[in-house]
């Protein structure tokens, strides 16, 4: 057993609710969460702000060695991610953003940072830790792992739901399309692309809330942190 309890990795494509979900489950059995979709936008934003090329692998990892990164406590079990003394925060969920991360995932040097940087954070234990490649590729060893789905329709729903209850416009066609369109570029990519490890529980949340989707994972929690 590692010093701080288990690794418990959830994967899944954009937008099925590994965040929010992740969140709960880290609440109810006292653990950090990690969202390491937050670490590609960051490292996105950044060389974005910088003007780089996004299809740039070398200037890519350079830019993420040379920044320091710290993941302050934030308000709920989640780290925020500062690069250089700056806190992220509005800025990673832009569309653009949204667009760079995954521009950027396909890279093999920019994987292999983040994996490293990743294994560092998880390395101890006690931790729920969202992504794509988390249980295949970042925690092959974690002693329980998720893989989260749901159809693209019941997904861009969701989206459009958020986004009006925040007062903001949305457009399920356009939603919609922007996330099967994600999900290509995610599972198609050559360099650890998207898809559910061997040893992965499959849970589709179509037609299940989030709430029994956290009662399921906190269920086999118990089973797996024995
Ligand atoms: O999950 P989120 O939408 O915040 O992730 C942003 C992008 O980062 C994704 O589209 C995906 O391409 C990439 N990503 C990844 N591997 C991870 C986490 C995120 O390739 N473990």
């Amino acid at each position: 057993m590692r010093q701080k309890g288990i690794v418990i990795a959830i994967d899944g494509p954009a937008g099925v609710g590994k965040s929010t979900v992740g969140k709960l489950v880290a609440s109810r059995v006292g653990y950090r969460f990690v969202s390491t979709g937050k670490m590609y936008r960051a490292l996105a934003w950044k060389a974005l702000e910088a003007g780089l090329s996004l299809e740039d692998d070398g200037r890519l990892v350079e830019l993420a060695r040379a920044l320091r990164w710290d993941f302050p406590k934030g308000a709920g079990p989640e780290a925020d991610v500062s690069l250089d003394g700056r806190v992220l925060a509005l800025e990673l969920s832009e569309e653009r953003v949204s667009r760079a991360s995954s521009a950027i995932a396909k890279l093999a040097g920019v994987r292999l940072f983040m994996k490293e940087m990743q294994r560092q954070a998880g390395l101890d234990g006690g931790v729920v830790m969202e992504g794509r490649d988390i249980g295949s590729n970042v925690f092959p060893d974690a002693e329980l792992k998720i893989y989260l789905d749901a159809s693209p329709e019941a997904r861009a729903r969701r989206r459009v739901g958020q986004l009006k209850e925040q007062g903001l416009p949305a457009d399920y066609a356009e939603i919609l399309d922007f996330i099967v369109k994600r999900d290509a570029q995610d599972s198609g990519r050559k360099n650890n692309p998207l898809k559910k490890a061997d040893d992965a529980h499959y849970l589709d949340s179509t037609a299940i809330s989030r709430e029994e989707v956290v009662e399921t994972i906190v269920g086999l929690f118990a089973a797996a942190a024995k």
